[in-house]
């Protein structure tokens, strides 16, 4: 369990001022010098030890994507750090917390991971929704010129480092980390095919890693309190503490920092006043933001919160964010809306995607009204096979797992509606003017 003296983002809740001078007291930008003082190689090494893995919801290990990174860039071809703040994924709310209250770790963090990583600069790239968040960005990016402490001999350090803050314009796509790069570069946010990687060929065709907020926000920390200290929460392959964002159908949702791997049940009961109307009352849950399966209540209780333990009960950790639907939830409804947000932020460019997207959709809500055939939930199901693993981006796969989540847990809801329908006057939903 996770002490308060544990806790990297101490003012998640923004008791204190963001600025630079509260920053500074909370022990932000202490000696930077000497942290990169430590040299590329090792910082790198350190990250690795650390078993950090990427917290925007693929958990690739972040040291070893640092490592991919030429360690003698080419003038005329530099290495360039991209952060992910285009955060988006319905349920996720992390990141926002961090750029609000906390903004200076990630600046910090973005100066010494763009240093190991012998990055000319770092571009943040922010959701264009996150308005106030932005204004926040660009002021601690200021502040942070006007002390030295980026910009030419960053720190005293004689490294020189640029910080960007990019605002997107409200495409979810843009998160994906190819379509991101297009966008940086005044394209369509459009997804490229990979690999190659964006450590082979990034931005502007140069060496590039994206990382998201948290990943990087908590580097200064697991520097200045040891890899091991990190290592020590969380199990196996699962290290670290992390930001959870718990929404729905609990007393008290909030965004809270806890060790990895904490059981689903302790994580509520701690932080969340438990489930609303009590823990029999919880139907399912979705514990990693909507690109994720669904999990009935009777496998998530003591389910630890990791890629690992999420992956055991066919779901994924994701971003952390954990949707908690109690008995009252339509939850055919609530997959059929998911549908529509995949259907309306796929970018169009695989047929698989864009064609199969909108058909799930109009199936979904024909399931939802039970205004189906019996025989289309086996058809539903074996059109997200054909959608996941064949289309350019994640998109697709995150269009079709909340799907088959629905259908491995809930069919006899479907046949129930299906079988009902006569006495419904429900109509399905219509596409929405675009
Ligand atoms: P991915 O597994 O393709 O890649 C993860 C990272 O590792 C990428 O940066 C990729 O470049 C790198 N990588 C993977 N294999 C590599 C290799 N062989 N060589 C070099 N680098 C390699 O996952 P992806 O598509 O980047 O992300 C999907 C995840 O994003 C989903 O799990 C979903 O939960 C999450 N997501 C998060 C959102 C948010 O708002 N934070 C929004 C939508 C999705
Ligand atoms: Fe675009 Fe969807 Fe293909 Fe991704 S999977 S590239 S969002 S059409």
């Amino acid at each position: 369990m996770l002490q308060d003296k544990d806790r990297i983002f101490t003012n998640v809740y923004g008791f204190q001022p963001w600025n630079l001078s509260a920053s500074l007291k909370r022990g932000d930008w202490d000696n930077t010098k000497a942290l990169m003082a430590l040299g590329q190689d090792t910082i790198i090494d350190r990250i690795k030890a650390s078993g950090l893995r990427g917290r925007g919801g693929a958990g690739f290990p972040t040291g070893t994507k640092w490592s991919f990174m030429p360690k003698e860039p080419r003038p005329d071809r530099p290495n360039f750090l991209v952060i992910n703040a285009d955060e988006s994924e319905p349920g996720s709310c992390k990141d926002r917390e961090i750029i609000r209250h906390d903004p200076h770790k990630l600046i910090e963090g973005a100066l010494i991971a763009g240093y190991a990583m012998r990055a000319r600069a770092a571009y943040i790239y922010i959701r264009g929704e996150y308005i106030r968040e932005a204004e926040t960005l660009f002021a601690a990016v200021a502040e942070a010129y006007d002390k030295g402490l980026l910009g030419k001999n960053a720190c005293g350090s004689g490294y020189d480092f640029d910080v960007f803050v990019h605002r997107g314009a409200g495409a979810y796509i843009c998160g994906e980390e190819t379509a991101m790069l297009e966008s940086l570069e005044g394209k369509k946010g459009q997804p490229r095919l990979k690999p190659p990687f964006p450590a082979g060929a990034g931005l502007y065709g140069c060496p590039t890693t994206v990382n998201n907020v948290e990943s990087i926000a908590v580097v200064p920390t697991i520097l200045r309190r040891s890899p091991e200290w990190f290592a020590s929460f969380g199990a196996e392959n699962n290290k670290g503490t992390k930001l959870f964002q718990i929404s729905g159908h609990v007393e008290k949702p909030c965004v809270v920092e806890e060790a990895m791997s904490i059981p689903f049940r302790e994580l509520i009961e701690k932080h969340c006043g438990g489930i609303r109307g009590g823990w029999d009352n919880l139907l399912a849950v979705i514990p990693g933001g909507s690109s994720v399966p669904l999990v009935p209540a009777s496998q998530i209780m003591d389910c630890p919160m990791d890629f690992d333990g999420l992956r055991g009960v066919g779901s994924g950790l994701g971003t952390a964010a954990v949707i908690v639907m109690d008995k009252s939830t339509d939850v055919v409804r609530a997959i059929s809306r998911l549908s529509y947000f995949y259907k309306h932020e796929s970018c169009g460019q695989c047929t698989p995607c864009r064609e199969g997207t909108g058909w799930m959709w109009r199936v979904m809500e024909r399931l939802r009204t039970g205004d189906a055939d019996i025989s289309e939930i086996d058809t539903l199901q074996q059109v997200t096979k054909q959608v996941e693993g064949h289309t350019i981006c994640a998109l697709g796969d995150a269009a079709a797992w909340p799907i088959q989540g629905l259908i491995r847990h809930f069919r006899p809801e479907l046949e129930r509606r299906i079988n009902e329908r006569n006495g419904s006057s429900d109509a399905p939903m219509q596409e929405a003017a675009e």
